[in-house]
């Protein structure tokens, strides 16, 4: 028997995870579900038989690869996986996979919520913008942003985007490159950052990129927190009370945060960018899909630590 666990600490919907059942429902498949769990033990405890794991944001650490004694692969039901320690995983002959593409759409449609909370003066009863006719800035141009697009353009607005990857991809789609990330920034209404939580991403929207920003800015960050440097954001924002900043996850100096900016920032109390039923279907019956192509055919599409 292959035994999968799905570990998720952040649930997916009830309808995603009857249709995860379904994949799994082939011969020699049993399924394990730990949601919600509380405390790291119970983690540990549930991975110790698993040959199979699917999780979302699940910290998979080195404690929890030693804690498994039979695991063949991790499927991250989603995009980022780097709450994944691929080292020990390919140390330990895990293979690690994830969906690409597959919660897109519903980031996207985030990240425009944010945008409109941003420019409506976060609903507090003044006067806000418009974003017909702004241009919006896609930092990175990955399965996320190349939905912000399709939206934006929706909406009237001018998508510019920053990419060192995929250039022809959006010059394909007829949107208008910047030279640069500060090229970017300076001619930005709104900000939107679609850049993973690794390399040269990392601290990426750092005081040299945002004193370019135009008057009146907004960011909208559905990406990680590791890609903003948070203390250089917060001396920005400190001399420039037009900005606004609005983010999928805390900051680590949240508080601080709320504290000096008060009605220009706004972060979502636990990540909600992917928290749509569509996205969870999506992301999870790709997850169980990939398990059963790999465990029963060695199929490694997608696997993300080779
Ligand atoms: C992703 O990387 O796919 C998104 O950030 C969604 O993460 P989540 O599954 O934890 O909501």
């Amino acid at each position: 028997m292959t035994k999968v666990l799905i570990a998720t600490e952040k649930p997916f919907a009830e309808k995603a995870i009857s249709q995860i059942t379904s994949v799994l429902n082939v011969d020699g498949f049993e399924i394990e579900v730990l949601e919600r769990y509380s405390s790291k033990d119970e983690l540990l405890v549930a991975v110790k038989h698993a040959d199979a794991m699917i999780v979302r944001s699940d910290i998979i650490d080195k404690e929890v690869f030693d804690a498994a004694e039979k695991l063949k692969i991790v499927v991250r039901a989603g995009a980022g996986y780097d709450n994944i320690d691929l080292e020990t995983a390919t140390k330990k002959g895990v293979v690690v996979m994830n969906t690409p593409g597959q919660n897109s759409n519903a980031v996207a449609e985030l990240a425009i919520g944010l945008a409109i909370y941003g420019i409506r003066n976060m609903f507090l009863g003044t006067s806000g913008g418009e974003l017909r006719g702004r241009h919006i800035g896609l930092h990175g141009y990955g399965y996320v942003a190349r939905n912000v697009a399709r939206i934006a353009r929706g909406f009237g607005m001018n998508p510019v985007v920053f990419t060192r990857y995929s250039k022809s991809q959006a010059v394909s789609e007829g949107l208008s490159l910047a030279g640069s990330l500060e090229e970017l920034y300076a001619m930005s209404d709104v900000i939107s950052i679609h850049v993973p939580a690794r390399g040269e991403h990392i601290k990426s929207v750092s005081y040299e990129v945002l004193q370019h920003l135009k008057p009146n800015a907004i960011i909208v960050n559905t990406a990680r927190k590791e890609v903003i440097n948070e203390e250089e954001l917060m001396h920005f924002m400190r001399f420039r009370p037009d900005v606004k900043y609005l983010s999928d996850i805390a900051p680590d100096a949240a508080s601080e945060f709320e504290k000096k900016f008060k009605g220009r920032f706004y972060f979502t109390p636990k990540k909600m960018g992917a928290q749509t039923a569509e996205a969870n279907i999506n992301s999870g019956v790709a997850a169980a899909q990939q398990i059963v192509n790999f465990i029963n055919h060695g199929d490694k599409t997608f696997q993300v630590n080779k």
